[in-house]
């Protein structure tokens, strides 16, 4: 069946099914940080994901290392109400789950029992698979990413695409597939080269959602707001579909022509005296 065509909402194995479908469509996965959007994303995705980006588009800040749990929670509820269909994932920040399973366990848990989503994400490599088995074993599904990973940009230095040296293909490989074979139903891997997502797509045995990957991936994710043109910068990864941004600057300085001009609000926009 079409994941279109489905009225429930879409589960992690729903999700992890996709992987090799003969014929099967690849997955289509993008943000949403409130529920307008997310009403709006769920009637054409099969992954919504509140990713912690939510500091960076809606927040203002550098990078994704302030985002706190109580953020996240906020912003998934509102995703949650928002949608009926989509598998919402929710990302776990900074901070909340790097020190060890049991760590990461209570924020899960926490994001899980407070917001009703189906799953969350975490960034790294092998060294995560201990906490990805430790969780996907109490029931927690986990999406893993691999590639570039955001939070770590103090470490990295930039925001810069990973994997353009074929020598560190075999570890970024190894990577994915330690986080699959750990039990997460699937990995986002983000700005690599594209014959090394490829590769990874070919590795692992559960869908390879790509973000400045490879249209060979099991699936694509966007960042909603770049992908509709409301970030001043994008980057190179980034098709935008549309330039609200600039519509709504467009609209705003309509809006400050007219009220200075008094021609807002004109007679249809306001209530007459009632006469009897
Ligand atoms: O936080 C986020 O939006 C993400 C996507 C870039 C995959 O992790």
């Amino acid at each position: 069946m079409s994941s279109q065509a489905q009225n429930r909402r879409l589960t992690a194995p729903d999700i992890a099914a996709r992987k090799g479908e003969a014929g099967g469509e690849p997955i289509v996965a993008l943000t949403a940080y409130t529920a307008p959007m997310a009403r709006l994303v769920d009637g054409v995705a099969d992954v919504i994901l509140v990713g912690d980006s939510v500091g960076m588009v809606v927040h203002g800040f550098d990078s994704t290392l302030p985002v706190t749990l109580d953020m996240m929670i906020l912003h998934a509820q509102a995703v949650m109400r928002g949608s009926q269909r989509a598998l919402v994932v929710i990302d776990l920040p900074f901070a909340t789950y790097e020190a060890g399973p049991l760590q990461a366990f209570e924020a899960a848990a926490r994001i899980m029992k407070e917001t009703g989503c189906g799953a969350v994400k975490l960034e790294g490599g092998a060294h995560m698979a201990e906490t990805v088995r430790f969780l996907t074993q109490r029931g927690i599904p986990v999406m893993g990413h691999t590639g570039l990973t955001p939070q770590s940009i103090a470490a990295l230095g930039s925001f810069r695409a990973q994997g353009r040296e074929r020598s560190q293909w075999p570890q970024m490989i190894a990577d994915a597939q330690a986080i699959a074979q750990a039990g997460a139903f699937s990995v986002v891997v983000e700005a690599v080269a594209e014959p090394l997502a490829v590769e990874i797509t070919k590795a692992v045995e559960v869908p390879v959602i790509g973000i400045g990957a490879s249209a060979q991936c099991d699936g694509q994710i966007l960042v909603l707001d770049d992908m509709l043109g409301l970030t001043p910068r994008t980057p190179k990864f980034v098709k935008r579909y549309a330039e609200i941004g600039a519509d709504a600057e467009r609209a705003l300085a309509e809006y400050a022509r007219e009220v200075r001009e008094r021609s807002f609000p004109a007679p249809q926009q306001t209530y007459p005296e009632r006469k009897r």
